[in-house]
């Protein structure tokens, strides 16, 4: 297994991924997404390979005062594996090398199971809510 930085080749691999994995929304084009954070200098998508195919993603950047990490996903072929936890070290490795002391993460309201893999791996609640707005209306 090889943990890299995705190219634009990767995008529609994903994106897939992500579709799988029930993180994608009707309002966010997940490849618009990765496109962005790969060409962008605070941000990157990494990649899990096996061989060619890629079984795991997850999007890392910083904002200039802390790190965010989004889209994490395994394939469900290799859930329970430890792959989960080696793309957030790998994430977590990313923002060390980019001078970034705390990383944050969102777990949409719905996805509670996840909550128990983010506190093995030390992510406490951070006793905070987060508010949105919309600024414009996406395409669909
Ligand atoms: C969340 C996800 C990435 C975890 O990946 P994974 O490869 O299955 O997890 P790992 O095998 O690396 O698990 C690491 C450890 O966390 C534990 N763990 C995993 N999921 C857990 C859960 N829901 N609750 C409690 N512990 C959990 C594992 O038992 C393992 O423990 P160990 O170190 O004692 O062996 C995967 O389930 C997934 O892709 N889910 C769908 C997408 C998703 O919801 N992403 C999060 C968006 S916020």
């Amino acid at each position: 297994m090889t943990i890299r930085d995705l190219t634009a080749s990767d995008i529609d691999a994903a994106a897939a991924l992500w579709h799988q994995a029930g993180l994608t929304r009707p309002w966010n084009s997940p490849e618009l997404d990765a496109q962005r954070a790969l060409d962008g200098d605070t941000s990157t998508v990494l990649g899990a390979f096996d061989d060619e195919r890629l079984v795991g993603a997850v999007m890392v950047g910083h904002d200039g005062h802390r790190g965010w990490v989004y889209y994490l996903a395994v394939d469900e072929s290799q859930r329970g594996t430890g792959l989960g936890m080696r793309m957030m070290a790998a994430a977590e490795d990313w923002l060390r090398t980019n001078g970034v002391a705390k990383v944050q993460l969102m777990v949409r309201s719905g996805n509670d199971a996840v909550l128990g893999f983010y506190e093995h791996l030390g992510y406490e609640d951070a006793n905070v809510q987060v508010r949105s707005k919309w600024l414009f209306q996406p395409a669909s």
